[in-house]
Parts: C-alpha cells; structure tokens; sequence
C-alpha cells in the first residue's frame, strides 16, 4: 500500500464511505411482537408504549418526568414557553441551531455568551457576565454529549433568580458527577433523531422534577387542549406516536452499553491521534462521563502543518466522513446575526468553529475502522507540505 494519501493521488484507506455515524437500531424480530400489538390495538398514536417508554426514561434518568415530544426543538419550544421565559435569554452560540431557534420561536431574544474552549460548553463567567436586566434564563447544552458545568452553572441562575434550562439534545448516555445528565437545573430537552445513541427515528423528551412544567408540556404537545377544547395556551402538535416511542424503548436497552464502546473507540482515538501534533481532544470534567454523541478534534493548523479545512479535504479523499460542526457559529447565521452586538467578542467559540472536527463514531465501530482513519491522519500529516501545496494550487486553478 502507497505510504502517499490520496489526495496526492493514491489510493483511498477505504474503499466504501466511512460514514460519520450509523445508528444502531433493534433488529426488526426484536420490534416484531410490538409493531404487531400496536397496529392490531389500533392505538397507533398516545398508547401504552408512549407510557411505557416516559416511564422507562423517567427511571434511567431518574427524574420525576420524562416526557415524550416530537423532537427535541419542540421540547425546547414548549419548556422555554411552559417555565414562562421572557425577555433576553443567554445561550452559546457554539451549538446546533435549535437550541437557540426554539428561543426565537418563542418570542425570546438570544444574548449569545462564550464556550470553554477545552469542555466546548458555556462558560459560567462568561454566561454570568452577558446577563442583562431583562434576562429570564440561561440555557447551556451538553455539548457532544460532555457535560456542562451544571453546578457552577446552578450558581449563577441562583444569583440572579433566572432559570436554568439543558439542551440534551446530545445527552443520553452523559454522566454528570455519577448521575446521568437529566435531573438537574429546570429542565433538560433530548433529541432522538437518528445521529443520537438513544433512536426513536424522531423525537424528544423533556425530563424535569417539575410538576408545573410537565404539565404544560404534556398540554402544550397537545395544541394547548388539555382534554376540555378549551386552549389552556397556544401549543403545537407535539406527540410522540407509538411506533417511534417503541423504537424507543428497544434503543434505551442498548444505551448503556453504547455509551462505554462509544468511550472505549474514543481512548483508543486518543492514544493514536495523540502521537501527532497539533491535534487537541474536548476535556471531560474529572467524575463526568461523556456520551460522545459526537467525537470532535481541534486542529491547530501551525502544529499539523495543514488547517482543519485542509485536513477535512484530504480525509474526504480518503473517503473518511467528517464535520465542521459548528461553523459558522450561531451568532453568525443569517437568521440570527442580528441579534449579535457589533462589538460582541466570542473568541473561543470563533476558535472552535474554525478548528473544530468531527469524526466518525458510532456505538457498535470496531477497532480496526479507528485504527485505519487515524493511519489516513498519520500519512496526511507525513506528507502535509506536499498536500497543503496541491490543495492550494487546486483552488488557484479553479480561482483562474
Ligand atoms: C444541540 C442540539 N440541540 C437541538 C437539536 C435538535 O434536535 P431535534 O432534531 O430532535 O429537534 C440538535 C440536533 O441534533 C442539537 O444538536
């Protein structure tokens, strides 16, 4: 095999695509008994797997509620509305796009605040230092899956009387000081969307220990109607059928043992790309547990002697998937930029969106799979001047 990477024109590490993630889902004799109840039940939506499924969440992430909603975006939009936020809300912007559109569906203002760049989450200080007096609440999100600093985070809402709301979206499987991410501060909302280790194709859940909040939710993921055609509210259709909450509920006996092989392919990432420069790992707080809901880099381009642009392309070549998540940073998206002050500084979360790089992980990848991408690394690396002048030349040619 050519010691050359192929974008210098040999041939690629892998043959087929290495895709970013590939979902791991019950096989369909395990779903069989279940698809058969509910469709000859004729309960195909608000039957007793939405039931078993909450209560089955509620007691892994031992929480008071889980409810079950139709993705994690509307979870957020109906907790947002159900703990009665108003005003200015302090979100990171180094995140995925709802987090912060929930709050603009919401009537809520954005006031964007700085990551962390080692953990990539909210940065207490910088969270506490963007509260303005019309501030309601701060929302943090697990980010990849590592937890946020709940505690630190806890402190200041308590401070200054504000609300504490978790993105989850990447949360199942996260550990916060030896309890999953879930229970704390006002509320967290998950996603179940297929990239996630807890699938239900798609959904949502909102855990909270309150009992007001869940209500609002169980009514508002209900347009509002809380059985009396009485709009209690302006709500959505937010419900979980019965086929998704019963892939639920097959997908949440195999999260366990998910998240450890998820941790397990991310030591051995570790040891491999740890043997060349200029590539850093997300740092996970000391008692945390990090569902690697995504497997991200930082690549410093001085160091690796290629940016992460480059090494994105030549990785391409090697037919290895990545991402450049979250580039660009929400308070640079169209929708959302004018909501960013002019003289607004965020820069580790402009650092991020430039260095930051997600590799493929998936919670059944076998060691042979990680230790060829990180072979692809090693050859690029070996070979950066010579790749960073081909991709150079490449975009003058089609510069011309
Ligand atoms: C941080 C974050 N928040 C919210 C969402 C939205 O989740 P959903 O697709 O379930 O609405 C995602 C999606 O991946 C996400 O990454």
């Amino acid at each position: 095999m050519s010691n050359k990477p192929a974008i210098l024109g040999a041939s690629p590490i892998f043959e087929n695509k290495v895709f970013i993630v590939k979902p791991s889902l019950p096989s369909p004799q395990e779903m069989e008994a279940g698809v058969q109840e509910i469709i000859s039940s004729g309960m195909v939506t608000k039957g007793k797997y939405l039931k078993a499924f909450e209560e089955a969440v509620a007691e892994h992430l031992q929480v008071k509620h889980a409810v079950a909603v139709s993705s994690c975006t509307t979870g957020l939009m109906l907790t947002y509305q159900g703990l009665g936020l108003t005003g200015d809300v302090v979100v990171p912007s180094f995140t995925f796009m709802a987090t912060v559109s929930a709050l603009v569906w919401a009537g809520l203002r954005p006031v964007f605040a700085d990551v962390d760049f080692g953990t990539t989450n909210l940065d207490p200080a910088a969270a506490e230092a963007a509260i303005t007096p019309n501030t309601s609440a701060i929302v943090a999100v697990h980010n990849f899956g590592n937890p946020a600093e709940v505690d630190a985070l806890q402190e200041v809402a308590n401070r200054h009387n504000l609300k504490l709301i978790f993105d989850a979206a990447h949360g199942f499987g996260a550990i916060y000081q030896g309890k999953p991410v879930g229970s704390h501060g006002d509320a967290n909302s998950y996603s179940l969307s297929p990239t996630k280790l807890l699938i239900a194709g798609e959904g949502g859940i909102v855990a909270t220990n309150n009992d007001d909040l869940a209500d609002k939710v169980r009514i508002g993921r209900e347009y509002g109607n809380s059985g009396n055609y009485d709009s209690a509210f302006a709500g959505i259709n937010a419900r979980m059928p019965e086929f998704n909450a019963l892939l639920g509920w097959h997908s949440l006996q195999r999260l366990e043992s998910g998240a450890r092989r998820r941790n397990e392919v991310v030591d051995l990432y570790h040891q491999e790309l740890g043997k060349l420069p200029g590539i850093d790992f997300q740092v996970v707080r000391e008692g945390n547990r990090n569902s690697y809901k995504d497997f991200s880099i930082t690549i410093d381009a001085e160091a690796f002697g290629l940016t992460r642009d480059e090494l994105q392309q030549a990785l391409t070549a090697e037919n290895v998937d990545t991402r450049t998540y979250y580039d660009p940073p929400v308070h640079r998206h169209t929708a959302y930029k004018h909501y960013a002050a002019p003289d607004l500084d965020l820069p580790n979360t402009e650092k991020l969106a430039a260095q930051s790089l997600s590799l493929p992980v998936w919670s059944k990848m076998d060691d042979e799979i990680v230790l060829q991408i990180c072979e692809a690394f090693r050859k690029i690396h070996e070979h950066c001047v010579e790749v960073a002048e081909a991709l150079q030349s490449n975009s003058a040619k089609v510069a011309a």
